[in-house]
């Protein structure tokens, strides 16, 4: 039986700033950022938009009243969350009224946690082929403003439905995957900033790629050619690139590069306009190959390749599904991006400095959809917009 993704749909916050304005303001060759790695535009979120907000509304994006009667767990990946308690998906549970007999609770291992929710929701649904998943991945990436890190940040949420019979990605039960304990990137609690040794960040990702690959290879000699294209967990869209040439010095055969290299703009796309959305950015390339790409066909196998720092990859293979073209709604997915507003560079500065307070004093909406209204008692409430 086949087991996926039966649905999958992002939010992006309504702000955004240029990063070509950005990089001028900061004394940067605007071509480092756009070319050296790969980003246009910087989703930036309002303190109405956190990530529960951006979890429900990807979710309420895609869900029908059958589908959330089906639904027996909310799975969120996130590595900025915000309670260490409470997780995202028991709010999000409550906001989008799935069916009360369902458990819910949050995953954290840096960019990797929503892989991990997608592989448990696999599992569940196939030994119980009648019920659903929905798996969430919402972050904010946030290294502070003027730092090594600030032209990788970025907002947004990704959803996927889970279900048996999936009508875009039937996921093999095979995967390949590596655990390897470092400091690449991390967060310690008293940290409201990511802290990250940049460069080593690069280069052990591209090591983990090149590894999953040669252990995939080792297990299954012919895997590699049949996949058609690669998505990549990407913190910037130079990063999947720089991992592909990394396999390519390793000896990898020049048919692979150039066929998975033939797509690989396209799956980048919305990323290139959001930046890095840390768990949910292999999701977010995985969304932007099916709407950017009019060459995929049904039956075509893709890899997706997860990579949280710290670190843990995994390669997961799927197979695209008949009709899954017409699951996609591209011009929806470009209209959500082009809702947006550009901040200035001083906008953007106090929105990205601005805090919640703990003060009954509500916050108003931005747009329709859900969103943080006031926090009272320590206790985030939410409210819909219409
Ligand atoms: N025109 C065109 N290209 C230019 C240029 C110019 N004027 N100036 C520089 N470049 C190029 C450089 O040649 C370089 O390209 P290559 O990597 O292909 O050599 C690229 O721009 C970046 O230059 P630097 O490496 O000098 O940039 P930097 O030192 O400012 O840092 C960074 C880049 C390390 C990615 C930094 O932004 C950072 O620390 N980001 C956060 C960490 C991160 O995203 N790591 C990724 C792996 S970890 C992960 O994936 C988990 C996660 O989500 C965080």
């Amino acid at each position: 039986m086949k087991i996926g993704i039966d649905k999958i749909g992002f939010y992006v916050p309504s702000y955004y700033m240029d990063m070509r304005e950005l990089a001028t303001y900061r004394g940067i060759d605007p071509n480092k950022w756009t070319i050296g790695i790969g980003q246009e535009k910087m989703a930036v979120a309002p303190l109405t938009s956190d990530v529960v907000a951006m979890a429900a509304n990807a979710a309420a994006s895609i869900l029908t009243p059958e589908d959330k009667a089906s639904i027996d767990q909310v799975i969120v990946g996130t590595e900025s969350g915000v309670d260490f308690s409470k997780s995202i998906a028991t709010f999000v549970h409550e906001m989008l009224g799935i069916q009360p007999f369902a458990k819910a609770f949050e995953i954290k291992q840096a960019c990797y946690g929503a892989t991990a929710g997608l592989q448990m929701a696999c599992d569940y649904v196939r030994l119980r082929p009648e019920r659903k998943v929905l798996v969430i991945a919402t972050d904010i990436a946030r290294y502070g403003l003027n730092t090594g890190g600030e032209a990788t940040q970025g907002a947004g949420a990704v959803a996927m439905l889970v279900s048996a019979m999936p009508r875009i990605l039937a996921i093999d039960e095979k995967s390949y995957m590596h655990t390897n304990h470092q400091f690449d990137f991390w967060r310690p609690n008293h940290s409201e900033y990511a802290l990250v040794d940049g460069q080593f960040s690069t280069k052990l990702y591209q090591d983990e790629f090149v590894t999953i690959l040669e252990e995939a290879t080792r297990h299954h000699p012919t895997l590699l050619d049949s996949l058609e294209a690669i998505v990549f967990h990407l913190p910037f869209t130079k990063m999947g690139r720089k991992a592909l040439l990394a396999y390519e010095a390793s000896g990898a055969p020049e048919s692979h590069l150039s066929r998975w290299l033939s797509h690989y703009d396209q799956a980048s796309y919305l990323n290139r306009m959001v930046g890095n959305i840390y768990t949910g950015s292999m999701f977010l390339s995985l969304l932007s190959l099916l709407a950017m790409d009019d060459s995929l066909q049904e039956g075509q196998r893709l890899g997706l390749f997860s990579y949280g720092s710290g670190a843990v990859a995994e390669l997961i293979i799927g197979q695209l599904q008949p009709g899954f073209a017409a699951m996609i709604d591209k011009a929806a997915i470009l209209a959500h991006l082009e809702r947006r507003e550009a901040l200035t560079v001083e906008r953007y500065e106090t929105v990205f400095l601005s805090k919640v307070c703990e003060e009954d004093t509500p916050y108003q909406a931005l747009e329709s959809g859900y969103y943080l209204k006031k926090v009272v008692n320590h206790q985030r409430i939410y409210d819909y917009q219409q």
